[in-house]
C-alpha cells in the first residue's frame, strides 16, 4: 500500500475555508489533517467543534483529528458526533491511555496515540496491539512552520520493528515539518502517513505540492 498525505487544515486559508477544502477534495490527498489546540497542552489555541462540523460537511475525505489538549477523554463522543473518524490523544496528556482509547473505539473511531519529540516509542509497548495510529512528533506541537526534528528517524524505526509481527496494519504518521525534500526519507525509515501543512498551503500550487508528496518512493 502506498503511502497516504493528510494535508494539515491549520495552515489553510481561514477566509477561504470550504475553497480549500475543495482544494483537498480534488487532490490526490487522503484524509485531512485537523488539529485542535487548547492553550493549556500547547502554547496555541486553534479552532474547535463549529469548524470541525463545518469541515465535514465540505470533505470527502476522512477527517484524521489530533487532539493537542489536556483531557481529552472528556470530548470523545463530542469529537465523533462532529465528524472524526480517527481520534488521536498525546501520550503525555492521557494518565488512563488504556481506557482512553477503547473509549474511541467503543465509540466508532480509530483511536491514536500521539508522541511529544522527547517521548520515547518504547513506552507504547504495552498498547502497541490496542491502536490503529502513531503520531510521532517531529516538531514541538504548538504551530504550523516548524524546523524538522533529525531524530524522528530513530523513532520511525523503533517504531516499526515493534509493530512487526504484532500490529503490522499499525499506521505511522509524522507531523511537523514534511516537505517535499523528506517525505521519501521517512517514508524509506517506515512512515505511512504524512501531515503536510505549510509545505502544501504556502507553495504555489497546493494541488501539485500534494501530487508531488503522494510520489512513490524509487
Ligand atoms: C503542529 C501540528 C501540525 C502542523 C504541521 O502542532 O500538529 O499538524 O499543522 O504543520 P507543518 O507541516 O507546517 O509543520
Ligand atoms: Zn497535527
Amino acid at each position: 500500500m502506498s503511502h497516504i498525505v493528510a494535508p494539515s487544515v491549520l495552515s489553510a486559508d481561514f477566509n477561504h475555508l470550504g475553497r480549500d477544502a475543495q482544494m483537498i477534495n480534488n487532490s490526490e490527498a487522503d484524509w485531512f489533517h485537523v488539529d485542535v489546540m487548547d492553550g493549556v497542552f500547547v502554547p496555541n489555541i486553534s479552532f474547535g467543534f463549529p469548524i470541525i462540523k463545518f469541515l465535514n460537511k465540505e470533505a470527502t475525505k476522512p477527517l484524521d483529528v489530533h487532539l493537542m489538549i489536556v483531557q481529552p477523554e472528556r470530548y470523545i463522543t463530542q469529537f465523533r458526533d462532529v465528524g472524526a473518524e480517527i481520534l488521536t490523544v498525546h501520550y503525555e496528556a492521557s494518565t488512563h491511555l488504556h481506557r482512553t482509547v477503547q473509549a474511541i473505539k467503543d465509540a466508532g473511531m480509530k483511536a491514536g496515540v500521539a508522541l511529544n519529540p522527547h517521548t520515547p516509542v518504547s513506552l507504547l509497548d504495552d498498547i502497541v496491539e490496542d491502536i490503529d495510529l502513531v503520531t510521532l512528533m517531529s516538531v514541538n506541537p504548538g504551530f504550523g512552520g516548524q524546523k524538522f526534528i533529525e531524530n524522528t528517524y530513530k523513532k520511525i524505526k523503533a517504531l516499526a520493528a515493534m509493530k512487526s509481527g504484532r500490529n503490522d496494519d499499525l499506521y505511522i504518521e509524522i507531523d511537523g515539518g514534511v516537505t517535499l525534500q523528506n517525505y521519501g526519507n521517512l517514508v524509506e525509515a517506515g512512515a505511512n502517513v504524512l501531515v503536510a501543512g505549510s509545505t502544501v498551503f504556502k507553495s504555489e500550487n497546493p494541488t501539485e505540492t500534494i501530487s508531488g508528496l503522494k510520489k512513490p518512493i524509487a
